[in-house]
């Protein structure tokens, strides 16, 4: 296996390109890659057009949206209900009048005074009060419109907005409020609309299809050998729970859906940790590996195993991984991923080192570097 530092993909690992982007920007993901890291592993591979692409954790639809750029089909799968929304929008055929109309009706209605109902400690300090009336307000007369496409499109630019005029903000692994001035929520929605529907005529998408679907990544509803490549990048070890991330959003738009995600900061029971770290110790060296992290390798060994299933033979594999910061030291995702799969049957061929950085205990004291890579792997 060839390790390799390829620094000038680093900032491709993150979603920051994207925001210039039509269409991609429509959802802010923190946890995303760029567009053109996807480019650039289709590029790599020689894929062409026609062919499938799968995204286990397909989180907003970067890979998915960049394949319908390219003429690949793609399939992708995600636990996070936002996520899964936001890449069913945005791969989706528009047409803009339809949507001009849907907005303009919408936006028309006079304000009533929405029931407050059970809303969460959170929710309510989340916003100030005139936001909150005003995200209920739209969300229920949206979720009253009978065209699903564009009940979707419109949902999504509220979401959109609403976390805009929030107070809400993600810092890393949790939430925080901050109280600050914020827009009036209406303005900002008709705003939000107007340049959506703008994008739709600057992003030039062929007919390939985009099937996203609301999985689990461990257990993917696919047939075997259905992808000429898988091109994703899972939850890193000990990094964020994207279901309290979420969870306003989850809340707000979503409640009453939920799958488990792959578990990238939750403890387990220890007889649980016993059973599963004598299959795992088959595969790894699980005696220096903390509750957590045997709890994620296990998680992602079911995934690779599911990944190789579904892989056709010389299919190849695009992987971009974080290694785990834990206060005793950091843990190499990237290389024990990489004997994961060796050992589910791919040839684990590179590990791409795109970018490191400290990990620190109490934020200054350094305990090792850790690297984001790109792991190459062929069935
Ligand atoms: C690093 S993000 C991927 C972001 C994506 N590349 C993009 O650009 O939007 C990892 C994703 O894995 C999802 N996830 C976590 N557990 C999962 C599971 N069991 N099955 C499928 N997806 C899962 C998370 O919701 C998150 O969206």
């Amino acid at each position: 296996m060839i390790v390799r530092e390829k620094p000038e993909w680093g900032e491709l690992a993150t979603f920051k390109p994207n925001k210039k982007l039509p269409v991609y920007r429509w959802f802010y993901y923190k946890e995303g890659y760029a567009r053109d890291l996807v480019f650039e592993v289709i590029r790599k591979f020689g894929l062409n057009s026609g062919q499938t692409v799968l995204d286990p954790f397909c989180g907003v639809g970067t890979t998915l949206l960049a394949c319908r750029e390219k003429g690949l089909e793609s399939v992708g799968f995600d636990v996070n209900p936002p996520a899964v929304f936001a890449s069913t929008v945005k791969t989706r055929d528009y047409d803009v009048r339809a949507l001009k109309n849907a907005a303009d009706d919408v936006l028309a209605r006079r304000f009533e005074s929405p029931d407050l109902g059970n809303l969460s400690p959170l929710a309510k300090r989340a916003f100030n009060r005139h936001t909150l009336d005003d995200v209920l307000f739209f969300r229920n007369i949206i979720m009253q419109m009978d065209d699903r496409t564009s009940r979707d499109f419109l949902m999504l630019a509220l979401i959109n907005v609403s976390m805009k005029c929030s107070y809400a903000w993600k810092d890393g692994a949790v939430i925080k409020i901050r109280r600050h001035p914020v827009p009036p929520l209406r303005k900002l929605l008709k705003r939000q609309i107007g340049y959506m529907i703008r994008d739709i005529a600057r992003l030039r998408l062929s007919g390939a299809d985009a099937d996203v679907r609301f999985g689990d990544a461990r257990k993917m509803n696919l047939p075997d050998s259905t992808a000429d490549a898988v091109i994703t990048s899972p939850p890193y070890l000990n990094k964020i729970e994207y279901s309290k991330v979420y969870s306003l959003e989850n809340e707000l738009f979503f409640s009453g859906l939920g799958l488990a995600p792959v578990r990238s900061h939750i403890g387990i029971r220890p007889e649980d940790v016993r059973k599963e770290d004598d299959r795992l110790s088959d595969v790894i060296d699980t005696s220096d590996l903390n509750e957590q992290s045997l709890a994620y390798f296990n998680d992602m060994h079911d995934t690779i195993k599911e990944m190789h299933r579904v892989t056709k033979d010389g299919g190849m594999s695009a992987v971009v991984v974080g290694n785990g910061c834990f206060p005793n030291g950091v843990v190499d995702s990237d290389m024990i991923l990489s004997r994961i799969a060796e050992h589910a049957g791919f040839e684990a061929q590179e590990v791409l080192v795109l970018s490191k950085r400290w990990c620190t205990r109490n934020r200054v004291e350094k305990v090792g570097q850790t690297r984001e890579s790109l792991l190459v792997w062929k069935k």
